[in-house]
């Protein structure tokens, strides 16, 4: 598929996948599906490491999309596209995650995070997009990652902050 200018880089898809094979990661959650072109990265390392995906997106076009995508790059099988708010979803969930990537609005970062706070593995990793792009929107977020767990800002794609729950 083609890649639109807000989706993330195909280098950041790429670490994105290095992060799920080495933490061999099986229960992964994505919140903003867009399209689907972060999500075919991720699929494509729970292909590998014999896990499933959960993505959330609010838009009901881009979850179309998204499903037209995955199936067109033969994934589809390995993710479930949750149509709806992801708060609401998320409040809901009862499945615990190894991997969480959080690509959704920019606000709700930190309110995200304390909702799932229940549902992440110990050593979950979480990767989350637009933190140099969007600071200002994402400041909480930033704030309560860096206190409270092992956090860091990767300074590249309009920043990825790369947090560890190690507690
Ligand atoms: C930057 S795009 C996602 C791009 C996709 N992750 C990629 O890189 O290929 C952001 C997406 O978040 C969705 N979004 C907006 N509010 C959301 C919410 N509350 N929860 C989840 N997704 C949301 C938007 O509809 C949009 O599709």
């Amino acid at each position: 598929m083609k890649r639109k200018p807000y989706f993330i880089s195909e280098e950041t898809g790429k670490l994105l996948e290095r992060l799920i094979l080495i933490t061999s990661s099986r229960s992964i959650l994505e919140i903003g599906t867009g399209d689907g072109y972060s999500t075919i990265f991720l699929a494509k390392a729970a292909k590998k490491t014999g896990g499933k995906i959960i993505t959330i997106e609010p838009e009901k076009e881009s979850a179309q999309r998204a499903l037209k995508n995955l199936k067109q790059a033969r994934l589809n099988k390995l993710v479930e596209i949750k149509q709806g708010n992801s708060l609401e979803i998320l409040k809901t969930m009862d499945k615990k995650f190894d991997f969480v990537f959080i690509d959704g609005m920019k606000r709700d970062y930190l309110n995200y995070l304390k909702t799932i706070r229940k549902n992440l593995n110990k050593n979950c990793v979480i990767a989350a997009h637009n933190v140099i792009s969007h600071k200002e929107k994402v400041q909480d977020y930033l704030n309560f990652v860096k206190k409270n767990f092992c956090s860091c800002t990767l300074p590249f794609d309009r920043g990825i902050e790369i947090t560890i729950i190690n507690r």
